[in-house]
């Protein structure tokens, strides 16, 4: 036993919840890796709920009084007891984690309900609107809520699903562009850090239940504050993925700061997982490398001989063999062997009427081919191989490489004929675009956040003011890179502050005619500023004048409403055009569909069926795809068929449900309410194979409580 659990044994028999907490603490610092990322997790997390109502048994916090900027009591309370008092809702609470115990007979408007993270939380969703141009295409939805149990409830409806998480989270900056249970963490905080590291794993660790495990991307942008140590988070969290860092120049002028360099970067990570793996997709002039002689134009004809590391035959006798070309350097006449370790090339005859051709350095030293001589067979069959100017033993040969090669195959070049010694010729490109696969530098000016994030946002909601939205473009370029070809992707932001997201996937959806879904998850904070500015009004968060500025109710449901339409939120046409890959007035809108929710916290006691079940319909039929008719109550007949989904609720209906459902082809899911395992198996059976069957239990909210944060 070490001199450690020694004492802790010793501790615990004197005081026994002591040596337990110790010994808890002792487990968590002696798991810790000792290489890579420790960082203090900071149990438990917890937010605020304005607006939900108090009942028995929640936590909560006592409020300052009204026209107070204070920071007021920061301690949690349990209530007790729920009574009207002289017409006035009140409540008995009870002092949590306290030394000395402590009662209060509190205005139950003066409490806000908290919620830790390792709660159960029995979430619902209520729809606050939406905007339809789609026809039958699936919904974009924005969910008005805290994160983590926002994605928590979509793994109920999403799990495994996701092709793409999008998130741009707070960068911590220490300019108040977060809060950590309820606080501001600024820049002096000592636990910054570890308090950011702890509020990310979590939600990483939630949303990996989300993404395809067999083909998906992660996107996380950020910048110098915290990538070293997210890099490493992500590493740590997703060791099977497979990552890279590419850096985005988003304001080209660089802000300047005495000391330091003009800063004009932010950082992406990619993490891929499974298949998944950037696409060559059409890109502008300006992605493509202009240093020597990259993708001008012409197909790259690259030299056949080793440069760079390990240049020389040394170490590589596999690939330093002859090529007989015609001895007047017009043919190819045969690729050779290899001659081994230690033989003579000039030992080697080559045939009549040919010379040997050997990868000679320009120092006259024997280097290698790039290329083993079974592939260079085949590249030479091929048309990919090409002799250069006669130059003897020393005649350069060129080839194309595997990237260029896929080019022809691709029909990003024609083959427009051959040359005497079997090459191809190829066209030439004369559009200022190219399929192709950029680097990890990204200098774009359509990623100017000022430009193309701030200001196009200003276009759709003049006057509103969003701190640092993405460039859309940028969005759309890193949307576009994955997602070419998959037209049905569903893509999660759940940092998604103006929605660019949403409006990126619109815009790609309109340029190849795709059905790609967006889910959009957000807080409603009010700015720092704001904040002061309405306290001192007398509002509160929960109050519907307080809510109306909240990023969600203010800026991105407009934004997206605004963009579908083409309308502002005054009902005026969106000035000015899309510019780059799509050009077109924005006040053209999209033809796209997105409905807006807000996260609820249910309790399932003494709810009516009927309540719970609205307030769960919304996943229901995201998890049909979030498409055309929503099942929202009840039916009263004992089961119904939407478009992409039936519900059963009386198992003596079974036989017409499942008749309904089967001669429906659209229908995806059918979910079957009942507590008994037996009935369920029996209706199951009786459904076409095409359709999923899910079981419910009766109590519909306790199909979705869930704690990932324990
Ligand atoms: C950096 S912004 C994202 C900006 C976005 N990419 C854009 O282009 O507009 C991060 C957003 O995440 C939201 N957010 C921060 N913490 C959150 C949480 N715990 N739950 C939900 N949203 C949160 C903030 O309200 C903020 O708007």
């Amino acid at each position: 036993m070490s001199r450690l659990t020694d004492l802790i044994a010793q501790a615990k028999a004197k005081d026994q919840a002591l040596g337990q907490e110790l010994e808890r603490e002792f487990k968590v610092l002696s798991s810790r890796r000792s290489f890579g990322l420790n960082f203090e997790r900071h149990l438990p997390e917890s937010v605020e709920l304005p607006g939900r109502p108090v009942r028995k048994g929640d936590k909560v916090r006592i409020l300052p009084s009204r026209g107070s900027t204070a920071k007021g009591d920061q301690r949690l309370w349990k209530v007790l007891k729920l009574e009207t008092v002289n017409g006035k809702k009140t409540a008995q609470v009870d002092l949590l984690d306290a030394a000395e115990p402590e009662q209060q007979q509190v205005a139950a408007a003066d409490l806000i309900v908290v919620a830790e993270f390792m709660d159960y939380i029995y979430p619902g969703l209520v729809s606050t609107g939406k905007v339809e141009r789609g026809g039958d295409k699936p919904f974009h939805t924005v969910i008005n809520g805290e994160n983590f149990h926002a994605v928590e409830a979509l793994t109920f409806t999403h799990r495994g699903k996701i092709d793409m998480i999008y998130v741009d989270p707070p960068y911590n900056t220490g300019a108040k562009d977060w809060k950590y249970n309820n606080d501001y963490v600024e820049s002096e905080d000592l636990y910054r850090h570890s308090k950011w590291l702890a509020m990310i794993e979590r939600r990483l660790k939630v949303a990996r239940e989300l993404l395809n495990p067999k083909d998906s991307i992660l996107v996380v942008t950020i910048d110098e504050k915290e990538y070293l140590r997210l890099g490493l988070l992500l590493e740590q969290t997703f060791p099977e993925a497979r990552m890279q860092m590419v850096s985005v120049s988003i304001n080209p002028a660089a802000v300047a700061r005495a000391g330091f360099f003009g800063r004009s970067d932010e950082y992406y990570f990619f993490l891929m997982f499974g298949a998944a793996g950037v696409k060559p997709t059409p890109l502008s002039e300006e992605w493509i490398t202009t240093k020597g002689r990259t993708h001008k134009g012409d197909i790259r004809w690259d030299l056949l001989r080793k440069s760079g590391s390990s240049p020389t035959r040394d170490g590589h006798p596999e690939t330093f063999y002859p090529f007989f070309i015609s001895s007047d350097g017009k043919k190819f006449h045969s690729v050779g062997e290899p001659i081994g370790v230690g033989a003579n090339r000039k030992d080697t005859m080559p045939p009549k009427g040919t010379i040997a051709v050997w990868p000679i350095r320009k120092n006259g030293t024997e280097g290698r081919w790039r290329l083993k001589p079974s592939t260079a067979r085949e590249v030479l069959k091929a048309g990919c191989l090409r002799i250069g100017e006669l130059k003897g033993q020393s005649t350069p040969i060129y080839y194309l490489a595997e990237g260029e090669r896929q080019k022809i195959e691709d029909g990003t070049y024609d083959v427009i004929g051959k040359r005497e010694d079997g090459s191809v010729i190829t066209s030439t490109l004369e559009s200022t675009e190219r399929v192709t696969v950029p680097g990890t530098q990204w200098r774009i000016g359509s990623h100017d956040a000022t430009q193309y994030g701030t200001r196009l946002l200003l276009k759709l909601l003049p006057d509103r003011r969003f701190p640092f939205p993405k460039s859309l473009f940028a969005v759309e370029d890193v949307l576009r890179l994955f997602l070419v070809g998959k037209r049905d992707a569903l893509v999660l932001d759940f940092f998604a502050g103006s929605g660019t997201t949403a409006h990126a996937v619109m815009r790609i959806n309109k340029q190849d005619g795709g059905r790609r879904q967006s889910i959009l998850v957000t807080n409603n904070e009010v700015a720092a500023d704001e904040q002061a500015k309405l306290r001192k009004g007398n509002l509160r968060p929960g109050d519907a004048e307080w809510e109306k500025w909240g990023i969600c109710d203010y800026i991105t449901k407009p934004r997206i409403e605004a963009a579908i339409t083409g309308k502002t939120p005054d009902g005026e046409d969106i000035e000015g055009d899309y510019k780059f890959t799509d050009e077109f007035p924005m006040a053209e809108g999209f033809e796209e569909n997105a409905e807006f929710f807000t996260l609820t916290y249910e309790t399932p006691v003494a709810v009516s069926h009927n309540r719970a079940f609205e307030r769960i319909a919304a996943l229901l039929w995201m998890r049909a795809g979030s498409e055309g008719r929503r099942i929202q109550k009840l039916p009263v007949k004992g089961w119904e068929v939407a478009d992409t989904y039936g519900l059963l609720i009386d198992l003596d209906k079974a036989a017409p449900f499942c008749k309904a459902a089967g001669a429906k082809r659209t229908i995806r899911i059918a979910y079957i309410v009942t507590d008994d395992e037996r009935r369920f198996q029996s209706v199951a059976r009786r459904l076409p194979e095409a359709i999923e069957p899910i079981r419910l239990y009766e109590s519909y909210l306790t199909n979705f409580r869930f704690s990932m944060g324990r």
